[in-house]
C-alpha cells in the first residue's frame, strides 16, 4: 500500500523508509485504519495509527476525533494516543485521513501498571475546561462537532448544562432519529417532557450541587468497554489502561458514565475508586436517575444508528423519570 502524500508531508516522512499494513481490530465506525510504520533516524522503527474514510462524513468525524484525542491527551497524557492531524488525501480524491500514536494493544483486563483506568478518568474529570476562544469563561460543548458512532453531534457552546444536554444531545439526536426511522409521535411527546419537565428538575443549573451547578470538564463521549482497553503508548515500556476513539465534549462528568453503565464492563470496584476521588454531584440521591438520564442519550443514538431494538430502553428509561420529576398529568406514559 502506497502512502498518501498529503500524510507523508503532515508527519515528515520519507516515503522510501515508510511503509502501509493493515491494523485490523475493526471498530464500530464505518472508517478503516492501518498502521504506518517508519524508520527513524537513529535505525529504530515509529509507528502512527491511521484511520481512512470517504465524503464529507469522513472529514467532518477526522476533525472531531482529532481535536477530541488532544483535549484527552492534553490533560492527562497517558490516558489517550495524541493526534498528529487530519485532512483529505492528495493523491486520491474524496478521501481523509486521521493519523495518531499507534497503540500496542494487548486487550482489556489484561495486566497494566501505572494509573489505574478509575485515576486516569477522575484526573479527566477533575481538570477544568479552557475558556474558549470569544467566552469569558469555560463552556459545555465543544469547538468542533464529534461522531458518536458515525453520528456527527451538535456540540454548540452553551454555558447551561442543562439546555446543552436538552438541545445538543437529547432534542438533536431525536431529529436525527426523525430523519433514519421516521416520524414517532410516542417517542418526541417523552423526548420533549423529558427535556421540559425531567432536564431542570434533575440536572437544572441551579438544581445541582446546591444551586452552584457544576464545572465542565472533558469527557471522553463514547466510553463503552469497546474503547478501553490495556495498552502501550510510545514510551510506555509497560501496558497501561488507555482509552481511544474518543467524541470529547466538555460537559458534566456524571454524563461520562451513562454509556459506562450502558453496556457493562465498568463495575461496582471500579465506580468505588472513581467516585473516592470524584465524589457523586450534589443531591447524591438522585444520582442513579441522573445516570439513567444520560444513558438515555446513547440508547436514542443506537436507535438513531441502528433503529428497531433501541427504542424500548429509551421509552422505558423516559417513562420511569417522567413518572419520578415530571408534572402531575402522566395520561401519555
Ligand atoms: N491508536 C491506535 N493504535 C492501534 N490500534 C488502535 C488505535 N486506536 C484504535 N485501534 C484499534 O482499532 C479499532 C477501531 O478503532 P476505533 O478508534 O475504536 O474506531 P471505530 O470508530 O471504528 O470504533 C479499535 O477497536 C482498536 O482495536
Ligand atoms: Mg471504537
Amino acid at each position: 500500500m502506497k502512502l498518501d502524500s498529503a500524510v507523508v508531508s503532515l508527519l515528515g516522512l520519507d516515503p522510501n523508509q515508510t511503509s502501509v499494513s493493515s491494523a485490523g481490530g475493526g471498530g464500530m465506525s464505518s472508517a478503516s485504519t492501518c498502521k504506518i510504520t517508519t524508520k527513524t533516524p537513529d535505525g529504530g522503527d515509529m509507528q502512527y495509527f491511521m484511520k481512512t474514510g470517504k465524503g464529507r462524513e469522513a472529514e467532518i468525524m477526522f476533525e472531531g476525533e482529532d481535536a477530541s484525542l488532544n483535549a484527552i491527551h492534553n490533560a492527562v497524557p497517558t490516558l489517550c494516543p495524541k493526534s498528529f492531524g487530519h485532512g483529505k488525501f492528495a493523491d486520491t480524491t474524496g478521501k481523509s485521513f486521521l493519523v495518531t500514536d499507534y497503540l500496542d494493544l494487548s486487550g482489556r483486563g489484561a495486566p497494566s501498571v501505572g494509573m489505574s483506568m478509575a485515576e486516569k478518568l477522575a484526573k479527566l474529570h477533575t481538570t477544568p475546561a479552557p475558556t474558549p476562544k470569544g467566552y469569558d469563561k469555560p463552556q459545555f460543548g465543544f469547538a468542533v462537532p464529534t461522531c458518536c458512532g458515525d453520528t456527527p453531534q451538535d456540540n454548540t457552546f452553551s454555558s447551561s448544562w442543562a439546555d446543552f444536554y436538552a438541545n445538543s444531545r437529547l432534542r438533536f439526536i431525536l431529529n436525527q432519529s426523525k430523519k433514519s426511522n421516521g416520524s414517532d409521535k410516542q417517542l418526541e411527546s417523552l423526548v420533549e417532557q423529558t427535556c421540559t419537565q425531567v432536564i431542570p428538575r434533575l440536572i437544572g443549573d441551579k438544581h445541582l450541587n446546591s444551586g452552584k451547578g457544576v464545572t465542565p470538564v472533558v469527557v471522553h463521549g463514547d466510553l463503552w468497554s469497546g474503547n478501553a482497553s490495556a495498552g502501550r503508548l510510545p514510551g510506555m515500556t509497560e501496558p497501561e489502561d488507555i482509552v481511544f476513539d474518543s467524541s470529547a465534549c466538555y460537559a458534566h462528568s456524571e454524563y461520562e458514565l451513562g454509556i459506562m453503565k450502558m453496556f457493562g464492563g465498568f463495575g461496582a470496584s471500579f465506580l468505588s475508586e472513581y467516585h473516592k476521588l470524584v465524589p457523586k454531584t450534589e443531591p447524591v440521591d438522585e444520582y442513579p436517575d441522573r445516570v439513567a438520564l444520560y444513558e438515555l442519550y446513547h440508547h436514542l443514538n443506537h436507535h438513531a444508528l441502528f433503529g428497531g431494538g433501541y427504542r424500548s430502553g429509551a421509552m422505558s428509561i423516559m417513562r420511569n423519570l417522567i413518572s419520578k420529576y415530571g408534572d402531575s398529568d402522566k395520561s401519555e406514559l
